[in-house]
């Protein structure tokens, strides 16, 4: 049985990737400072699953601990989520964005090389693509960071590609997320965002539940069909079969290979409270707000790479995503708390 180590297993995407990994005869081990996720989380990937596996709370940064724990097992490849990835935090703690997510990669693929596992699955980003000239965006489009965080993803990119162009035995999947969303159909996993969420489901959740009062609409001055901003959503559990296909694809000799991981399809913020209200079967009330700076338009990607060569297409739409969201929110109102 082939082992995959993943890294922020225990957070929103890790352990929704933890349980498909399972599900598809995996075996895994995760580690997770449990920096911004429960360990609880993966208790309910064990229970939605039935599987057990070893989890090392332990920290990128912690070159020792890496170490060891690369000696206790043989391991196929790694998928590697951990990093920070809020935006807004990024521009007021920029050293510990480029300490956590840069450092913390450069560890990691300093591990793997000397415990000779050379298969990686890397989380980034469509915020890679800034604001996007035309749309669909395809993998070529010209990249570059508008905020720390952007620049985090980039650069590790960056780095990858000149760790595989100099020793070409490594083989690299980075994979750009479009806006993941929704949560497992068990309501037992979902987004547990600390605070006040920044991102815009899980904030519409809050106000389903009746934690927050209404929703901020960021602009409805765009030049989109209804001038609110357009996303292409992503369910999680869509996602995390990417990553599913990815480690499939790597078993080839993939080189350094990039692939967008969205559905194709771009809906807009007031398109995506209808579907919330439809799900929850409530209004959700929202205040026109001006625009938040740093967003664009629209955005949405090109699906034909990942398809034509992953075999990797999204069948979640955001009735699905939403009514999802809503069974992790109901049943969860606190989180894992
Ligand atoms: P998340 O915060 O839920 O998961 C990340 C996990 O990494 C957390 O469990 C956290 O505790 C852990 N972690 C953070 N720093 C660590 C460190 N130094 N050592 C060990 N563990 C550490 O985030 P997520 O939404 O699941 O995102 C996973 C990855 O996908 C991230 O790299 C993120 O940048 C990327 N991504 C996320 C989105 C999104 O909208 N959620 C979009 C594009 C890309
Ligand atoms: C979606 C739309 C907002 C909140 C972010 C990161 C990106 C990636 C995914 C990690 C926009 C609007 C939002 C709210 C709103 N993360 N909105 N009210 O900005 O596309 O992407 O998460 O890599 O890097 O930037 O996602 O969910 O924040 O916003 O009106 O309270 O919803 O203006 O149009 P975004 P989002």
């Amino acid at each position: 049985m082939k082992k995959i180590l993943v890294t922020g297993g225990a957070g929103y995407i890790g352990s929704h990737t933890c349980v498909r990994l399972l599900q598809s005869g995996y075996d895994i081990s995760v580690i997770d400072n449990l920096s911004n996720s429960k360990e609880k989380a993966l208790d309910m990937v064990k229970s939605i699953t039935g599987a057990d596996f070893k989890f090392y709370q332990a920290d990128l940064l912690d070159k020792k601990a890496l170490d060891l724990i690369f000696s206790q097992d043989e391991y196929y490849a790694v998928i590697h989520f951990a990093g920070l990835k809020a935006v807004g935090e990024s521009v007021s703690l920029p050293l510990k964005y480029y300490n956590t997510n840069i450092t913390g990669t450069i560890n990691l693929c300093e591990a793997m090389n000397a415990h000779n596992v050379k298969k990686l699955v890397f989380s980034s980003s469509a915020t890679v693509y800034g604001d996007p000239h035309a749309l669909p965006i395809t993998e070529d489009f010209p990249v570059g960071a508008t905020n720390p965080y952007g620049q985090t993803k980039l650069t590790i990119e960056y780095i990858l590609r000149d760790l595989y162009l100099s020793d070409n035995s490594w083989d690299i999947v980075v994979l750009r997320y479009f806006n993941p969303v929704g949560a497992h159909e068990s309501g037992l996993i979902g987004e547990d965002p600390q605070g006040i969420p920044n991102n815009l489901v899980p904030y519409i959740a809050q106000v389903a539940v009746g934690k927050l009062s209404y929703l901020n609409v960021y602009g409805n001055d765009y030049n989109t069909p209804d001038g609110s901003g357009v996303r292409d959503y992503i369910h999680v559990i869509d996602l995390a079969n990417g990553h599913i296909d990815a480690i499939k694809k790597i078993n080839e000799k993939v080189g350094i290979v990039t692939y967008n991981l969205g559905t194709g399809n771009g809906f807009s913020v007031f398109e995506m409270i209808k579907a919330y209200e439809k799900a929850c079967g409530k209004k959700i009330p929202y205040k026109v707000m001006p625009r938040r700076p740093g967003d664009i338009a629209a955005c949405y990607a090109s699906t034909e790479k990942a398809q034509a060569e992953l075999g990797f297409k999204a069948v979640y739409g955001i009735n699905e995503m939403c009514k999802s969201s809503w069974k992790w929110q109901e049943m969860n109102p606190n989180g894992y708390k």
